[in-house]
C-alpha cells in the first residue's frame, strides 16, 4: 500500500461517472494527486485534481503521460476505450490499470458474446437468437411470439436496444439495424430475445481475478419521459439502493458466479462490472446484460452512498493485495436526476449558457457534470446529457426532495428532465 497521501491516479473519461469517481477518490487520504483525461469542468474544480487535455481515444498520449508521471493506478471509465483494448495497452506497459482488457470487455462489446457466455455458465437469461440476416431474424420473430427485444450486437451508447410491443415493431427494429445500418457496424449483427416482464435491478461490483467485492445496487430510468415513456436514452436518472432489491446476498451470489465463470474461461478481469437483472413475478432473477464498467448516472448515486475509501482498496489491490476481508459500507438513499439538452437523445442542441449551479449547494445537493464546457467564465451545454443533480437522505423521499429543490435553481434553454425519479410506479 502506498503511504498516506502519496499516490497519483489517472482517471480516463469525461462524463458524470468519471466526475463522481474523481469526487470520491479525491477525498481519500491515500491520494495525493488525481489526473482526469480529458475530464470536464466539474472535475477541474475538485481538490488535488487537474484535467489533462488528452482524448480517451489517444492511447499513445495517455500511455506516455502515465509512464512519465508515473501514475500508481489508471482507472478507465467508459466502455469504448475498454472494448478497444486500452486496458491491455496499460497492462502491457507494466502500469496498474483498473478496467478489463478487450477480451473480457466483450461482455459489453458484444451482446451475442454475453448471451453465449451466460448459456455456457448456466446463468439465467431470456431465450434468444443471433442473426446477421434480416430475413432470418424476422422469421424468428414470427415463429416466437415472445421474441420482442432486438439488440444491436455492438456498442450503441445505451440506445441499441428496442423493446417492442408486437412483432411488427420488432421486425422494424431488425430492418433499422441490419438493413438501414442505424447503429453502423454495431447493428450488423443483432440479438433477438424473449421479452421478460418484471422489476429491473442494477448490481455493481468489483472483480479482480478470482476475487470480488460487491458494491451495491441501483435502479436507472432509461426512457426520456416520466412514466417510462418515450425513446431510450443513456439514462435519465437513478437511485440507490434499488427499491426492488435490498438483499445484498443476491448481488454477492451473482458476482461470485460471474467471477468463477470468467476464471473458468481463462479471462482475467480486473475492474468494475455491472450486472443488469430482471426479477420476474415469481421472484426469479434473469440477467439482461453486462457492462464492463460503472453505469452513468448509476455511478453517481452509488458513489455518493459509499463511505468506504475505495482508493485504499484499489491501491492495495494493484500492489498485490486482496479483496478478501473488505466490505463496503453505505449510508442512506441517493437519488440522481439527469438534465439533458434539447434534442437529446437525437441531435442535442449545444452552446447554451448554464446558470444557477452555485445555488444548488444550499439544498445539500451534489451536481456532477456530464456534458458541459467552459467558455470564458461561463458554463455551456456541450453534450446530450449535461448534468446529474444528486442528493442523499435517510430515505428516498428526503433525497428526492433535495434533488428537485436543487434542480429548480438550474437553467439552460431547452432543459429536459424527468420528474418521477425516486417515485417509480411498481411495474
Ligand atoms: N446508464 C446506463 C449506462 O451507463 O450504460
Amino acid at each position: 500500500m502506498t503511504e498516506n497521501g502519496s499516490a497519483t491516479l489517472l482517471i480516463i473519461g469525461s462524463g458524470g461517472r468519471e466526475h463522481a469517481l474523481a469526487w470520491h477518490l479525491s477525498r481519500s487520504a491515500h491520494v495525493a494527486r488525481l489526473l482526469v483525461a480529458p475530464g470536464n469542468p466539474g472535475t477541474a474544480t475538485l481538490p488535488k485534481t487537474s484535467n489533462v487535455p488528452l482524448s480517451m481515444d489517444d492511447s499513445e498520449g495517455l500511455l506516455a503521460l502515465a509512464l512519465q508521471i508515473p501514475v500508481d493506478l489508471v482507472i478507465i471509465g467508459p466502455e469504448k476505450p475498454l472494448c478497444a483494448g486500452l486496458g491491455d495497452r496499460f497492462v502491457q506497459a507494466g502500469l496498474p490499470c483498473l478496467g478489463p482488457g478487450a477480451a473480457a470487455a466483450k461482455l459489453e462489446g458484444s451482446k451475442a458474446f454475453a448471451k453465449q457466455f451466460m448459456v455456457r455458465h448456466g446463468l439465467p437469461t431470456a431465450s434468444f437468437g443471433v442473426f446477421t440476416s434480416s430475413r432470418e431474424a424476422r422469421d424468428y420473430i414470427d415463429a416466437n411470439p415472445e421474441a420482442r427485444v432486438v439488440k444491436a450486437d455492438g456498442l450503441a451508447a445505451g440506445k441499441g436496444v428496442v423493446v417492442a410491443d408486437d412483432a411488427k415493431q420488432a421486425k422494424e427494429a431488425v430492418c433499422d439495424m441490419i438493413e438501414y445500418k442505424r447503429f453502423g457496424s454495431a447493428g450488423q449483427q443483432v440479438v433477438v430475445e424473449q421479452r421478460l416482464f418484471g422489476r429491473e435491478v442494477s448490481l455493481f461490483g468489483l472483480i479482480h481475478g478470482t476475487e470480488m467485492l460487491y458494491l451495491g445496487s441501483a435502479q436507472d430510468a432509461k426512457r426520456l419521459h416520466d412514466g417510462d415513456r418515450g425513446p431510450n436514452t443513456g439514462g435519465m436518472g437513478a437511485l440507490s439502493p434499488s427499491r426492488y432489491s435490498t438483499d445484498d446476498a443476491l448481488g454477492r451470489q451473482f458476482f461470485q458466479k460471474m467471477t468463477s465463470a470468467l476464471h473458468q474461461e481463462g479471462l482475467f478481469y480486473s475492474g468494475f462490472l455491472y450486472i443488469g437483472l430482471l426479477i420476474d413475478d415469481q421472484d426469479r432473477p434473469h440477467i439482461l446484460e453486462f457492462n464492463c464498467r460503472l453505469g452513468d448516472p448509476e455511478a453517481q448515486v452509488l458513489l455518493l452512498r459509499i463511505q468506504t475509501d475505495l482508493a485504499a482498496i484499489l491501491l492495495d489491490l494493484v500492489q498485490g493485495g486482496t479483496l478478501q476481508g473488505h466490505s463496503i459500507s453505505t449510508e442512506g438513499h441517493a437519488v440522481g436526476v439527469v438534465l439533458a439538452a434539447a434534442g437529446y437523445p437525437g441531435e442535442p442542441r449545444i452552446g447554451m449558457p448554464i446558470t444557477g449551479l452555485a445555488n444548488t449547494q444550499s439544498h445539500g445537493a451534489t451536481v456532477f457534470h456530464m456534458g458541459t464546457r467552459g467558455h470564458g467564465d461561463r458554463l455551456e451545454v456541450a453534450g446530450g446529457r449535461v448534468l446529474t443533480v444528486c442528493a442523499t437522505g435517510t430515505n428516498l423521499q428526503a433525497a428526492r426532495q433535495r434533488v428537485y429543490a436543487a434542480l429548480a435553481e438550474i437553467h439552460f434553454d431547452g432543459m429536459q428532465w424527468r420528474n418521477d425519479i425516486g417515485c417509480f410506479r411498481e411495474p
